[in-house]
């Protein structure tokens, strides 16, 4: 028997109108120049909780630097990461290269068009395999993030909160039933562009919908309810102290993150737990976690740095020290010409101005 929520929507036709509004109305963004399953794998992971103006500029030189899966695969990761300094959510850049390098071990360089084998490799999780398999390779298969979730919810009058995982799978269902056979590139496309340009979370633009006839939120006048999503938990707060430790050649000290964990890999001026430590010790945990004396001055600004899951306070102080080189290869005293070619994530990035002879 056929599903309720689909037993008022004629497929046929909203594929038609979405298909067709899509071929007269599509964005001209970079990565729809050709259907290059490199290209459009790039433009996925990017793409990932990240806006579509923020992308096209890291997008056309990440291209430039790396036009091939070869180029990014022999990239130093430092480099990668320094690439996408500011867009956030880094692991997304590690993975990304991972998977590549196996694309050339393992694959010849070509990426895989098996839904399995694609969704084997690092980052590609259903959402980006779906797009690459439709865009790249045009098979019907569905590409559900949070934008399709909001457009189906509204077309199907689907209720479930989308915070929840299980939701996801519910969406990739209905997706899968209402896909073009025909044109999955354009149909995914289309609902992408419908989600951003029309279907928009707030005062939707109903009236410009090219689906509006088959919207069941919109016959009921409940399109602005919809899609139901729970509120996330709170974000953690986290208290830091963050020291601009400048040496007597005006070198400062900067030190590389963890290789796993937030900003895995990327480099910072040295951060103490500001909650566990109080004033009068941190000099000496300084010297015992980093072996520096340093003598700490003044505060010069401080930074709030949301995540997705932690709020950052950072009070920045500077400080000085004798001390010409460290032991610790994670540890570096550099020049301001030398610290820019680091990625230092955009909240140390804020911390820049504020060195001497800046
Ligand atoms: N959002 C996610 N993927 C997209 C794509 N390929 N085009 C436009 N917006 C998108």
């Amino acid at each position: 028997m056929k599903d309720k929520r689909l037993e008022h929507i004629n497929i046929s036709a909203f594929q038609e109108d979405l298909i067709n509004w899509y071929l007269k109305n599509k964005r001209h963004l970079p990565w729809r120049e050709n259907n290059d399953a490199y290209r459009v794998w790039v433009s996925e992971i990017m793409l990932q909780q990240t806006k579509v103006d923020t992308v096209i500029p890291y997008f056309n030189q990440f291209m430039e630097k790396y036009p091939t899966v070869y180029d990014l695969a022999e990239a130093e990761q430092q480099d990668v990461l320094k690439q996408w300094e500011g867009l956030g959510y880094y692991s997304r850049a590690r993975n990304l290269q991972t998977a590549v390098r196996e694309v050339v071990e393992n694959y010849d360089g070509k990426i895989p068009d098996d839904p399995k084998q694609l969704g084997n490799l690092k980052g590609i999780g259903p959402y980006t395999k779906g797009a690459i398999l439709s865009i790249a390779y045009n098979q019907p298969i569905p590409a559900v993030d949070g934008n399709v979730m909001r457009v189906f919810s509204r077309v199907l009058l689907i209720d479930e909160d989308i915070a929840q995982a299980s939701t996801k799978k519910l969406f990739e269902s209905y997706v899968g039933e209402m896909i073009s056979e025909e044109d999955p590139s354009s149909f995914n496309q289309a609902i992408m562009d419908l989600g951003a340009t029309i279907c928009t979370p707030k005062q939707p633009l109903c009236m410009f919908c090219p689906v509006m006839e088959h919207c069941q939120a919109y016959a009921e006048s409940v399109q602005e309810n919809l899609p139901v999503k729970k509120k996330a938990k709170k974000q953690r707060k986290e208290k830091y102290i963050a020291l601009l430790i400048q040496n007597q050649e005006g070198k400062y000290m900067i030190e590389k993150r963890p290789d796993t964990g937030l900003l895995a890999g990327l480099w910072q001026f040295p951060m103490i737990p500001a909650d566990d430590i109080v004033p009068k010790d941190w000099q000496m945990w300084i010297k015992d976690y980093y072996g520096v004396d340093v003598e700490i001055k003044e505060s010069c600004t401080s930074i709030k740095h949301v995540f997705s899951h932690i709020i950052w306070n950072v009070d920045v102080r500077k400080a000085i020290t004798n001390q010409e080189t460290v032991q610790d290869s994670r540890l570096k005293f550099v020049s301001l010409e030398e610290l820019k070619k680091y990625p230092f994530p955009v909240s140390h990035q804020k911390m820049i101005p504020f060195l001497e002879d800046n």
